[in-house]
C-alpha cells in the first residue's frame, strides 16, 4: 500500500507542441529528450482505507486548488487502472525550481505514476508505465527511461501506441546540459494553455507539425553518431521554430525574457569563438545549454556572468525511473 520513487527530468531536443486529443494527452507530432541527472522528483505515495479523499503535499506542504486536482485526477486513472477504491497520501519532493519552465510536471508525474502503481503492486512494465504517465502530463512519459527518449505520437485514438522509448543505452554519449535560471516566477501561460492557444489559433502551426519528421530523422542519426555538432543544431533550430509558432498565436505571446535573449546571444558568440555550445528552451524563461564535458568550465563560468542570470546548474544525462 505504499511505494517511493523518484523520477528525473528531460530536456526536449526535438519539443512536444501541441495536442491532438486534449484527455488522453495525444501530441500532435513525435518529440525527442535527454533525461538529467540533476532535476528530480521523489514521491511517496499512500493508499489508506481510513482516507476519505487524497492529500498531497509538495516540499512538506499541503498543496490545494489545480495543481490538487491534476494530482487527484491523476489518482483516480490508477485507481481505475487497478480497480481500487482507496484514497491515498502523496508526499512529493521537488529538485526542481517548479513552473519556471524546467519540467517540474515531468518529474512529479512520472515519479507520481510509479510510486502510485507500485504501492498497488500493478508491477507495470516500462512501456505501460509510460503511457500511463503520459495522461498526467505529457513530457513525463519521457521520464520513465534514462538518456536519450523518443515519444512515439501513435496514431491510434485511444492512445494505447502513444507511449516513450529509449533510443540509446543510458551510457551511450555524455553530453551535458547548463541550466540557466533567469528567475523562478511561476509562468504567466503553462504549456498545457500555451501550445492549446498555438494549435487553435496559430497560422505557423502547420508549418511546425510538417517540419518535424526531417528534424527527428536527422536528429536520431547525429545522436547515434554522437555528432554533437549536427545534434546541437537541429535542436537549437527545432526550439526556436516551436518559439516562433507562438508569435503566431491569437492572442501572441512568447516565454522569452530579455535575458533569454542575451543567453541565446551568448551561446552563439561562444561558437564563434569555437566553442561548441547550443540552447533549447521550454515554456519558461530559462535555457538549457548542450556542450561537451571538455568545455564545462568556459561555458559555466561565461553563462555565469550574464547580467540577469541567478543561477546555473550543470547536469549530466540521467537515468529512469527508480524505487526505493
Ligand atoms: C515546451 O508536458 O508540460 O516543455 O502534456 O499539457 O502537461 P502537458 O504539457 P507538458 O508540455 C511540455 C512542453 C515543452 C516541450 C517538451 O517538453 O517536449
Amino acid at each position: 500500500m505504499k511505494a517511493t520513487a523518484k523520477a528525473h527530468t528531460n530536456i526536449a531536443l526535438i519539443k512536444y507542441w501541441g495536442k491532438r486529443d486534449e484527455s488522453l494527452i495525444l501530441p500532435m507530432n513525435n518529440s525527442l529528450s535527454l533525461t538529467l541527472d540533476a532535476f528530480y522528483t521523489e514521491t511517496t505515495v499512500t493508499f489508506n482505507r481510513e482516507l476519505e479523499e487524497d492529500k498531497f503535499y509538495l516540499d512538506n506542504e499541503i498543496i490545494l486548488g489545480d495543481q490538487y486536482t491534476k494530482v487527484s485526477k491523476f489518482l483516480d486513472l490508477i485507481r481505475n487502472y487497478a480497480d481500487s477504491p482507496l484514497f491515498a497520501e502523496v508526499h512529493s519532493t521537488n529538485a526542481v525550481p517548479t513552473a519556471a519552465g524546467f519540467a517540474s510536471s515531468a518529474s512529479g508525474f512520472a515519479a507520481l505514476a510509479a510510486a502510485a502503481t507500485r504501492a498497488l503492486d500493478l508491477n507495470l512494465d516500462n512501456q505501460t508505465l509510460s503511457r500511463l504517465t503520459r495522461q498526467g502530463s505529457g513530457s513525463a512519459c519521457r521520464s520513465i527511461y534514462g538518456g536519450f527518449v523518443e515519444w512515439e505520437k501513435g496514431v491510434e485514438d485511444d492512445g494505447s501506441d502513444s507511449y516513450a522509448v529509449p533510443i540509446t543505452p543510458q551510457d551511450h554519449w555524455d553530453v551535458r546540459v547548463a541550466a540557466v535560471v533567469l528567475s523562478s516566477d511561476m509562468k504567466k501561460v503553462s504549456s498545457r494553455v500555451g501550445m492549446k492557444r498555438t494549435v487553435e489559433t496559430s497560422p505557423f502551426y502547420s508549418g511546425w507539425v510538417d517540419s518535424i519528421p526531417s528534424d527527428l530523422m536527422q536528429i536520431k542519426t547525429a545522436i547515434q553518431n554522437r555528432d554533437f555538432e549536427k545534434m546541437g543544431k537541429i535542436a537549437e533550430a527545432n526550439c526556436q521554430k516551436m518559439h516562433a509558432t507562438t508569435l503566431g498565436a491569437n492572442p501572441p505571446f512568447t516565454y522569452w525574457h530579455d535575458t533569454t535573449l542575451t543567453v541565446m546571444q551568448t551561446v552563439q558568440a561562444l561558437r564563434e569563438k569555437g566553442i561548441l555550445a547550443y540552447f533549447t528552451i521550454d515554456a519558461g524563461p530559462n535555457v538549457k545549454v548542450l556542450y561537451q564535458p571538455e568545455n564545462e568550465e568556459i561555458v559555466h563560468q561565461t553563462l555565469r556572468k550574464i547580467p540577469g542570470v541567478s543561477n546555473v546548474i550543470l547536469s549530466r544525462s540521467g537515468q529512469g525511473v527508480t524505487y526505493q
